[in-house]
């Protein structure tokens, strides 16, 4: 069962970001277990938590003692499997958390950590090569967007991370709309921008991975909030939501997936 008419779930993440010590995740997820048990999520949504990595396996403990109906996830890895990488962490070390999705090239991560498109395309990599679903983010700054690039950025983006690639793999990405100018900002795109580019972006998948891309989730990112989540999950070719500051709340993040219904 599907909430959207293609036939396509949603998936509503929630990023926390540099936020909440392991205490205070497990208070949040303590308190999204009791908001779930009170009333489930519509029909055909799923949620993912990205805590920090401090706070994984409290989270991990606490979403599997409690069964709650949250999907693990990290917010970034590294593309090798183990080495010489003081301070990283690799995807093999979050599979074996039972990490279901990893958030790969979001904009903070290349913008203040140097993230190039290889190095996302790599990290893309390894995130498939332990069986978890990365979740691709692209978008375009303020600057790209007023010069009429906003499209073109993104389907570079999605050309250096896709193409080339089996189609095999197509079925288990997960692309996330995020215009960076909406991130963080309290200025969301508009419902159409959001669909003009989720639509062209639905082309793009098409024309890189062939017929298995109208599988594929697309979610939007950028100051999504309770007031606006239902509005853009009402877009034809927006699958979800990629959530920062607003899922730090649990009654925001709940009410946030709630919003397809
Ligand atoms: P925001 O962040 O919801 O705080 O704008 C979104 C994101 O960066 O994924």
């Amino acid at each position: 069962m599907s909430t959207k008419p293609n036939g396509r779930r949603v998936l509503v993440s929630g990023n926390w970001k540099m936020n909440h010590t392991h205490y205070e995740a497990i208070q949040v997820v303590q308190k999204l277990a009791a908001l779930l048990r009170a009333g489930p999520l519509p029909e055909g949504t799923d949620l993912s938590l990205h805590p920090s990595f401090t706070s994984l396996r409290s989270v991990q403990t606490a979403l599997e003692s409690d069964s709650v109906p949250i999907a693990l996830g990290a917010q970034t890895c590294h593309f090798q499997d183990a080495g010489a990488y003081t301070g990283e962490v690799s995807a093999e070390m979050l599979a074996k958390l039972s990490v279901r999705y990893v958030i790969v090239g979001h904009s903070e991560r290349r913008a203040l950590f140097g993230e190039t498109d290889e190095v996302v395309r790599l990290k893309l990599d390894a995130v498939l090569r332990h069986g978890m679903i990365p979740i691709l983010c692209v978008g375009e700054t303020l600057e790209q967007r007023e010069a009429g690039a906003a499209e073109e950025t993104v389907a570079k983006q999605l050309t250096a991370a896709l193409e080339e690639r089996g189609r095999e793999a197509f079925a288990s990405i997960v692309v996330a709309y995020e215009p960076i100018w909406a991130i963080g900002t309290g200025r969301t795109a508009s419902a159409e921008d959001a669909q003009a580019m989720s639509s062209m972006i639905r082309g793009e998948l098409e024309r890189l991975g062939g017929e298995v891309s109208r599988l594929m989730l697309v979610q939007y990112g950028g100051s999504v909030t309770p007031d606006n989540a239902a509005e853009l999950l009402a877009c034809a070719d927006v699958d979800g939501l990629l959530v920062g500051g607003a899922s730090l709340d649990a009654d925001k993040l709940v009410t946030i997936a709630r919003s397809s219904a």
